[in-house]
């Protein structure tokens, strides 16, 4: 269903618009122009604009939780400021924080780090930002499987590296190791593997994961794995272990775990994430941190460190509503004739092929919220056409009655008339 083809000319279309005249005139970088705004924080000012406006929008585009910050850690946040000693940290983090996460690791990875293995970040997106800065010189290429989280691409560009994305030959949202192994030119230094996968909710096998690990550690390459949804997995899933399969655990491993607290505690606005690796590419990744934001904000850490050694219930109870969100979902996009849905094995969000009503998915998006005030996100910014990304973090009126509302749109069976509210939609357009 999806072609390299059509990759690359994404790839290159989006260049060729990002060359406008503007930015000659403003003597804007290279790089500067080849960046794009995020597609998704993007869709939430739309949303925000709209219900400012008093409009009735169902946002089926964010990826965060809307459940609130466990206690302990708006405990830990409110006592630092409290104090009124708000300062400076490390530039790798408190050593609270990196504790709990040593202590994460074990739990969780079963594999026992020391401090200087560990750097806590401005979010995993950060993390994640200085790892592939401390690695790539500029033409050398990553590559991830497609679809892919939206940054992945525009951090490659940022240092002037080049993003290679990895479509399955076989059209579904499971890589073989043979698809990414047809990728790996002299100028592979990287693979990013995150799963379950934003934008498709698909975990990886195990025996994936355990073939990815050995072919990089075989061929010398970094393997970024971001594991920022490891927890949120569905029909009685366990979080795989990469470590499992790395026949080298020494400081020359070339093994990059990432993981945070914004997903599994629902706290996106504290912006704390993390990197465990070799500790050489720790002094580095710290090196280049301390240059740009340095050490995270000690509030946030210390909130941080709250959820992650405090009480544990709201990550499996978010786990729970998420699971049944997405049988809801499921069930509700099942149900719609023109749409393909695919099941997701974890995450936020259900990547459905909307291709029957229209192939080109950001005309898709904006008719959705032009005309039902749906909030969806296309499938192209995720670098796969056709597609809608429909976030299942909201509650189920809002997936009941937003999928309502999509089929009402675009379905020609559909009665020709929707109420939202007291609101009456006549539909003019089928
Ligand atoms: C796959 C993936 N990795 C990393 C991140 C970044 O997480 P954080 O909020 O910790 O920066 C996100 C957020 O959407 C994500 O989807």
């Amino acid at each position: 269903m999806f072609t390299l083809f059509k990759l690359k000319k994404f790839f290159k279309k989006e260049y060729i618009r990002n060359k406008g005249d503007e930015f000659s005139k403003m003597s804007i970088s290279l790089i500067g122009r080849s960046i794009s705004a995020s597609a998704t924080l993007k869709l939430n000012e739309i949303a925000a604009i709209l219900r400012d406006k008093g409009e009735p929008v169902i946002h089926l585009g964010g990826g965060e939780p809307k459940s609130k910050a466990p206690l302990d850690a708006l405990v830990a946040a409110a006592g630092i400021i409290n104090s009124g000693e708000v300062r400076y940290t490390p530039a790798d983090g408190i050593p609270a924080l990196k504790q709990a996460i040593i202590r994460y690791t074990e739990d969780f990875y079963n594999r026992k780090v020391a401090p200087e293995n560990v750097i806590a970040s401005s979010g995993a997106k950060q993390a994640i930002m200085v790892a592939l800065q401390a690695i790539l010189n500029p033409q050398e290429e990553v590559i991830f499987p497609a679809p892919y989280w939206v940054s992945y691409p525009e951090m490659a560009k940022m240092i002037g590296a080049v993003p290679v994305p990895c479509l399955a030959e076989d059209g579904s949202f499971y890589p073989r190791l043979s698809d990414i192994e047809r990728l790996v030119t002299s100028y592979t230094k990287c693979v990013i593997i995150n799963s379950p996968n934003n934008p498709t909710g698909a975990m990886y096998s195990e025996q994936f994961i355990a073939e990815i690990v050995d072919f990089c550690e075989r061929k010398g390459l970094y393997l970024i794995m971001d594991d920022i949804y490891h927890r949120l997995i569905f029909d009685g899933r366990k979080p795989i272990n990469c470590y499992n399969y790395a026949k080298d655990l020494t400081e020359n491993s070339k093994l990059i775990v990432i993981n945070g607290v914004s997903k599994q505690y629902a706290m996106t606005g504290f912006r704390i994430g993390w990197a465990v690796a070799n500790k050489k590419l720790i002094e580095v990744m710290t090196n280049i941190q301390s240059h740009q934001t340095s050490g995270p904000s000690v509030i946030m850490q210390k909130a941080a460190v709250g959820a992650l050694n405090g009480v544990q219930s709201s990550v499996e109870s978010l786990r729970l509503t998420l699971e049944n969100n997405r049988n809801v979902m499921m069930e509700r996009l099942n149900a719609f004739n023109g749409v393909r849905a695919y099941k997701p094995d974890g995450a936020f969000y259900c990547f459905a092929d909307f291709s029957y009503y229209n192939k080109d998915s950001i005309k898709l998006a904006n008719f959705l919220i032009e005309k039902v005030r749906v909030v969806t996100v296309p499938g192209v910014e995720f670098g796969l056409e056709g597609f809608l990304r429909l976030s299942t973090c909201g509650s189920i009126k809002d997936i009941t009655e937003g999928i309502e509302r999509i089929k009402w749109a675009l379905d020609p069976d559909s009665p020709n008339e929707l109420y939202i509210g007291l609101r009456k939609l006549v539909r003019d357009w089928l």
